[in-house]
């Protein structure tokens, strides 16, 4: 996995909404199933699957979707966030279109279910029919980034993170902390909490690409630690 092409990715990408009905080649094909069987996990003790699945049994606008599935562990919407963010990443960076749908799931009987998962979310995926890229950050509709962080000693590396995808674009996120041991919160939100639980895994890994850009590691670890009121803790990242 090359992290510099995941991390650059961050600054183009975007949502594709509109695809043709020209299949993905196998030879593509193949190449993102090697790249899924190289996932990084943000809480390795997750067991997860990730289904490429057609339109038939996946109803959204685009040809195909990928499907993740997990086990129920502490964190696990977190961890397939980060998980397909990397995907998304990777489609982007290969002039492949994707969107999130956190309301898309396979029809019900359609699919086995991986033993002792559930399902947690959606990325559609397919030749796209519209323009996929930003060709600048100016074109993100994003918070700044004294909004979702007083530490300003971090804000080189809260860049590629405050332009992260969310659901309803609602950017639940918050970075307090220092800039050694970074706590990550989230926004309360009764409407689309678990969404935004995908939502801080998506950040959390364009926050670890960011700190290898940086020539530094992130250690996660999800002891709980203060956080502002109205936000619920989510991990802790410590910079090495
Ligand atoms: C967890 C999650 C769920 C989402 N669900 C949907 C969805 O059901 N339908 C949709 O059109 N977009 C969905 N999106 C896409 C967001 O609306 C989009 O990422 C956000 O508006 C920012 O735009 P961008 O991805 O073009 O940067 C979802 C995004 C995330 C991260």
């Amino acid at each position: 996995m090359d992290h510099e092409v995941l991390y650059q990715a961050i600054f183009h990408r975007k949502s594709v909404r509109k695809y043709d009905s020209t299949p993905l080649t196998q030879e593509v094909l193949d190449a993102l199933k090697g790249f899924i069987a190289e996932l990084k996990p943000l809480i390795p003790g997750i067991k997860t699957e990730v289904k490429l699945l057609p339109q038939s049994i996946v109803k959204t606008n685009a040809p195909q979707s990928l499907c993740i599935y997990s086990e129920k562990k502490d964190g696990w919407r977190m961890n397939a966030g980060f998980l397909m963010e990397q995907i998304d990443l990777y489609l982007s960076a290969n002039n492949i279109g994707a969107c999130w749908r956190g309301g898309s799931k396979p029809a019900k009987g359609s699919v086995q279910m991986p033993q002792d998962m559930v399902f947690v979310i959606t990325l559609c995926i397919g030749t796209p029919a519209q323009e996929m890229h930003r060709a600048n950050v100016a074109e993100f509709k994003r918070e700044s980034l004294n909004t979702i962080s007083p530490v300003s000693d971090l804000y080189h590396v809260l860049e590629a993170v405050r332009l992260a995808p969310s659901a309803l674009n609602k950017q639940p996120w918050y970075f307090s902390g220092s800039a050694d041991r970074i706590i990550v919160s989230r926004k309360k939100s009764l409407l689309i909490d678990k969404m935004n639980q995908v939502d801080i895994g998506i950040a959390l890994c364009c926050l670890w690409l960011s700190l290898l850009h940086q020539g530094k590691e992130a250690a996660f670890d999800f002891t709980p630690s203060p956080v502002p009121d109205k936000h619920i803790f989510m991990a802790n990242v410590n910079v090495l």
